[in-house]
Order: C-alpha cells, then structure tokens, then sequence
C-alpha cells in the first residue's frame, strides 16, 4: 500500500508533479532497486553518487549493527569513542602524503562549510585575517549550505537565497561545448591556459584578500563537466605561487569512482583539504568530512589550550554508526580491490557510454571515471524539460538515474558487471527514445 505523500516536503523534488504520479522505491540490493510492486530498477546513479560498493552490503549491515548493540551515541564534544579516532587515521593514511587531520561531519555540505571555516581560521591563525574572500567556480556544486552555495556556481541555488553571504568570485566553467562536446575522458588540450583565469582573479581581487579556492576536480552534479588535462595542475601552481589554499570538492570523486581512492590520486594533483561525504559510507548512514593537511590542522592549534581551536561541529560529527558504516566500507573498498576494479571497468564503461551518440536528441556525452554525462537537446518550452521527462522515462524503463537540467547521469556502482553497464545503457537509450517519441 502506498503511503499518504502529503506532508513530506521532499528535497529537490518538483513536490506537486512526483506526488500526482509517485515512483516509489521499496528495497534494494547489489545493483538494483525494487519498486513496491516488485519491479526492478536498475541503480543507474549508486543511489545519488554513493553506493559504490552495492546495495545490501553484508559486511557494512553487520559492522552497523554491532555498533548498536554496543554504543549508539556519544558525542564529540570534550569526550570521544575509538570510531570516530580509528577512522580519521584510517582515511589520513589513504589520502594523499601530508594530509591526515581529519573533520568529521554529516554531509557533503556540512563538510564544505567546515572546510570554508578551516581556511578562515588558518588564515586569522597565522595574521592573515583579512584572508576572507573564496574563489569557486560557475557550475560548481558545493552543496546547500550557505557557504556552499556562495561559492557554488549552480544559477537556480543561489537565485532563491540571495546571492547567499560569503565574500565570493567565480572562475569561469571548464565547459565548452564547441570543442568538448563528444570528448572521452579528459580533454586533450587548453587546461593550463584555461587555469590562467585564476591570476586575473587574483590581480583583481589580491592574493592577500583571498583565503581559497575551491573546485570539484570534475563538476559532477551540474552534468560532469570534465577539465582538460593540465588544468588542475594549473589551479595548483596559481595557489603556490599566491599562497592561496586549493580545497578539492571531492564529495562525488572520493573513495573509489574515480578508479583511486581520490581525484587528487588519480589526477595526481594535491590540494590543501579534500571534502568528502557520500561514499565513505557507501550511503548506508550520513557521514561527511575533510582531510586537512597537517601543517594547516596544526597552524590552527593555538589559543588558551582550554578553548576549542575551532569553534565548530554537529550534534553528529562523529557519530558511532555512521563511523562503524565508513569503517566497514573501508574494508570492502580494500578487501574486493573496488578501486582497481573501476579503473578495469573505465574503458568498457567509455564505450558504452558514447554508443548513447547517436540515440536521438543526444548533443553531448562526456565521461570521467565510472561518471558521465549525456546532454540532450533542450526542448522548445524550456531548458531542463526534456531531462526531467528522461529522467522519469528511465525509471520506468526500469533504470535510475538524475537530471540537473538536461543532461542524464551515469555513475553506476563499483560492482557492476560489463554486462550491467551494457543492461543501464540499453534502458537509457530506451529512456531517450521513449522522450523523443512523446515529446
Ligand atoms: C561536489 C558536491 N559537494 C557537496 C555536495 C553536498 O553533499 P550533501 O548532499 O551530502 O550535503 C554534493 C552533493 O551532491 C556534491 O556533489
């Protein structure tokens, strides 16, 4: 029986339209969903970017339900439990050399808003305070705070909130549709050029007012907008030489999707924080955080030693459950080897991917790790449309997947088969079809 829909305000949700014609999902395991009716939905987007590991993970149920038993909460605040500690020495040893102070928080957003903090506070800790501006770039998600919005450069989340608070520029988006639009992996040529942008911003604003730079690796959530080769690179020199902390975004990159356990592995630059959230739980519970580098972490650790260094931190920053959840994903990231098995699955994944070129309407595919984008063209009535017709087409063909506007995302989970990806794609360009032929 279906529940009464009324009273939950769902997030980024056209409320009015999902409840006239609900898609409910009632269980799940490995890849796929099952709607109450017992359908199959194959899931398309690892829930929303963070069940690498596969629904129903028999070592992560167990890990959280030995944690109940034993110790359901405990805070953070002035006490503390072993999780919490073994698991930001766990994640400081997988991160790249230098970076293993670890904030833990509930999501991706409270995670950027804490890394936004981390850098106002070095900043004020070693005489810079006025170290208050933040450069972020358009199409950049940063999640929903209002740190994250201001640097984030997604129009329809800032239009609503004012132009958000924090002191903000953006770089412009790495995206060109005139050279990129059918581009594999990343774009060959123009990224250190493209990074240049920065120094204007810099001479603009000067490097003594700016306190970071923030940027996903690749923008994910406005569509995987994917930069060229040398760009990052680009960022990270620009910082160096301003003296400007560079924060990876890596809520949708980290731990695994991009075939190493972080973009800044994979794309072999180091930033000064990575944020992360999503898949360090394999979404089995809410848990976000932010790698630090030491020499920041310890910077901050001055003041009168019975005052918090940072006044900052959640009712559930920490929390036992979600810490015994990332703890066994840990495990099962390392013991099935998941992200060397994404790195095996990329090129497969490339392939499939762009045969979508020509399903009709296609304008654009682009592809990083085990995520892509597949654009279409905007309808007539309006942008966004189109995608929000595919979107629910592909549900109903049986495959999950999201639309920020009208580009589908792919981002299956790390355990897929070949044949799997082949078995989403066929639904998407079912999906595709269907738009087409009843738009
Ligand atoms: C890059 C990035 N940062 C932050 C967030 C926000 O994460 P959350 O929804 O957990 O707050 C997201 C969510 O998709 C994201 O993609």
């Amino acid at each position: 029986m279906s529940p009464a829909l009324d009273a939950y305000w769902m997030p980024f949700t056209p409320n009015r339209q999902f409840k006239a014609e609900p898609r409910l999902l009632a269980s799940a395991q490995g890849i796929a969903y099952r709607t109450p009716d017992g359908r199959e939905v194959l899931d398309g987007i690892s829930g929303l970017w963070c069940v690498g590991s596969g629904h129903g993970h028999p070592h992560i149920i167990e890990a959280m339900k030995r944690q109940l038993g034993v110790l359901d909460y405990a805070s953070s605040f002035q006490v503390g439990h072993a999780g919490a500690f073994e698991l930001a020495e766990r994640i400081g040893a997988l991160a790249p050399p230098g970076m293993d102070r670890v904030f833990l928080v509930n999501s991706g957003s409270e995670a950027v808003d804490t890394a936004l903090k981390v850098a106002l506070a070095h900043a004020r800790a070693t005489g810079q305070g006025e170290k208050n501006l933040f450069i972020g770039r358009e199409r950049g998600f940063h999640g929903v705070g209002f740190g994250g919005i201001s640097v984030g450069g997604m129009t329809n989340n800032r239009r609503a909130f004012g132009g958000a608070m924090l002191r903000v520029d953006h770089l412009s988006s790495t995206w060109d549709p005139a050279t990129q639009a059918f581009v594999r992996g990343q774009p060959a040529d123009g990224g250190a050029a493209m990074s240049q942008e920065l120094e204007r911003l810099v001479a603009l604003h000067d490097a003594s007012n700016i306190a970071a730079v923030i940027v996903e690796p690749f923008a994910g959530s406005t569509g995987v907008l994917v930069p060229p080769v040398g760009y990052l690179q680009g960022l990270r020199e620009i910082c160096d030489r301003h003296g400007l902390l560079l924060i990876f975004d890596e809520v949708i990159s980290g731990f695994g999707r991009m075939g190493a356990l972080f973009a800044a592995q994979a794309l072999e630059v180091v930033p000064d924080m990575i944020v992360f959230a999503k898949t360090i739980t394999n979404g089995a519970a809410p848990l976000g955080g932010v790698i630090v580098k030491r020499s920041i972490h310890d910077a901050v650790m001055q003041g009168p030693r019975h005052l918090s260094e940072l006044m900052h931190g959640y009712t559930c920053s920490g929390h036992p459950l979600a810490c015994a959840a990332a703890l066994a994903q840990l495990d099962v990231l390392e013991q099935e080897q998941l992200p060397r098995r994404v790195r095996g699955l990329m090129p497969s994944f490339e392939n499939i991917v762009h045969g979508l070129a020509d399903a009709p309407g296609v304008v654009s595919i682009r592809n990083l790790g085990l995520a892509a984008g597949i654009e279409l063209a905007p309808e007539a009535a309006g942008a966004g449309r189109r995608g929000a017709r595919a979107q629910a087409a592909a549900f109903d063909r049986g495959v999950l997947t999201r639309a920020p506007g009208d580009t589908l995302i792919f981002a299956p989970p790390f355990i897929s088969e070949v044949a799997d990806l082949q078995r989403m794609a066929d639904r998407l360009r079912q999906a595709i079809e269907d738009t087409e032929a009843s738009g």
